[in-house]
């Protein structure tokens, strides 16, 4: 099984390019099938769960090529609309292959997703918006059988919670319906905004329409196109939380600043000088300590995204004050802490609310990572502790984050698999 192996504290400085973003790639390959044609995506990120994703492509009957950061995905000669189930349960986003799939060939068959554990995740909006469109959807035995032989009627649709995962399903879905669809509370992630500007390069009618409001209207066929994926923010944020435990001084290249627009006064009380000089860098000085004395509220975008709140609370955890967390979003988002813990960190959690209280020092430690941005937040622990941690777990990485040793080690840290 290999490891991470940090030896901590040491200064970060330098700069790191930021890869392309996660959440906005696994939908794009997903719609690309909607093309039927071939679409060339740049910035593309080298990580697990794009290799998945492109797997799932593949035993779809797409060809897919896959040069440094560009994949290219030809989905002319679909011929399969069933995903087998050791595909889906590698990630939760494999779920947007249902509307994928309806939208491509008209049916689908597959069982339910797996992904990170977050709590109970489940797709009751997916599901309820899909058939509102006219899908007919059964379900035995955690298989979805899903068809409909004239194809989807655009319609109004409210989503009761602004999720991701459904807002970027319905879209997908409804790219082609006949007539109009309006989907009303809908998810504003910069990643949910990237797949609309894909789609509408495909050919596709999207349009905002006020505050939550998109209106679609459905068009007969879409074609292939040349697209750039945006950069991760969150892989933006892991990175300042690593600056900001190792009073670092870090470049950061393909950024989008309002894409962090939450986060970025958070680093800025900690006590960071954050400059933007060029329009798609960031650079953050961290003072000699983070001063770190608030309450962070995970919120839908454009709030603080539930994502950054495990590397934000790593860093926390080394900076005076006390900080407060609440997790909204997911019920089940704190399985860090008892790692952190084990670096000496002092937090308290009682249900969606941690209560850290900054130590002057955390120690290396054996730690576990149990979810993706868990695991981002042992590397920021570790690159703060003093001394050797190890940790094991590192799938959960992979899954998310591309050259992250290599991207750290550029800047000063060691660090090394093994
Ligand atoms: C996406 C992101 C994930 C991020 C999350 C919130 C991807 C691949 N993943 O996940 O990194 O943490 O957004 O920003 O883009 N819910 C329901 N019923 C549903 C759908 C969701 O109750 O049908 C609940 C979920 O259980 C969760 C909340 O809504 O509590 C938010 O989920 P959602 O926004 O759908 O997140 P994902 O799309 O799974």
């Amino acid at each position: 099984m290999s490891k991470l192996i940090i030896e901590g504290a040491r200064r970060l400085k330098g700069e790191i390019n930021i890869q392309g973003a996660k959440n906005s790639i696994l939908p794009i390959l997903a719609a690309s099938l909607v093309t039927r044609a071939e679409c060339v995506i740049h910035n593309c990120p080298i990580i697990s769960d794009v290799k998945n994703t492109l797997k799932i492509l593949e035993h779809l009957g797409c060809v897919v090529k896959f040069q440094e950061n560009t994949v290219i995905v030809n989905s002319e000669n679909i011929t399969k609309n069933s995903i087998p189930n050791v595909l889906m349960r590698e990630m939760r986003s494999s779920i947007i292959f249902l509307g994928a799939l309806i939208s491509s060939v008209g049916s689908a068959e597959i069982s339910l997703p797996g992904g990170c554990e977050l709590g109970p995740r489940p797709i009751d909006m997916h599901i309820e918006g899909l058939r509102q469109l006219g899908l007919r959807i059964d379900e035995s035995h955690g298989i979805l059988e899903c068809g409909n032989e004239d194809g989807l009627e655009g319609c109004n649709i409210s989503l009761s919670f602004p999720s991701v995962g459904a807002t970027e399903n319905l879209i997908i879905a409804s790219v082609k319906a006949r007539g109009t669809t309006v989907i009303n509370n809908i998810a504003k992630e910069p990643e949910i905004m990237d797949l609309i500007a894909f789609l509408n390069s495909s050919g596709a009618k999207i349009e905002s329409q006020g505050e939550g409001t998109l209106v679609i209207e459905g068009v007969k066929a879409l074609h292939g196109t040349e697209y750039t994926i945006i950069p991760d923010r969150i892989a933006a944020v892991t990175y300042m939380s690593a600056a900001a435990v190792t009073v670092g001084d870090l470049l950061l290249k393909n950024v989008v600043k309002e894409h962090i627009g939450a986060v970025i006064p958070v680093f800025e009380e900690a006590g960071c000088t954050i400059e933007s000089d060029t329009e798609n860098s960031l650079r953050i000085i961290a003072p000699t300590r983070p001063y770190f004395n608030r309450i962070v509220r995970t919120m839908p975008y454009p709030g603080f995204p539930t994502d950054a709140q495990a590397p934000v609370m790593a860093m926390s955890c080394l900076a005076d004050g006390t900080s407060v967390f609440v997790e909204n979003i997911f019920t089940n988002r704190y399985k860090h802490v008892g790692e952190l813990l084990r670096f000496g960190a002092d937090i308290k959690v009682e249900g969606r609310v941690a209560i850290v209280e900054g130590v002057k020092r955390l120690f290396g430690a054996e730690v576990t990572a149990m979810d993706l941005r868990g695991a981002a937040a042992l590397v920021v622990a570790g690159l703060g502790a003093e001394g050797t941690t190890k940790i094991s777990g590192l799938s959960h990485i992979d899954r998310g984050y591309e050259n992250l040793e290599n991207n750290l080690e550029s800047v000063g840290a060691s660090i090394k698999r093994v």
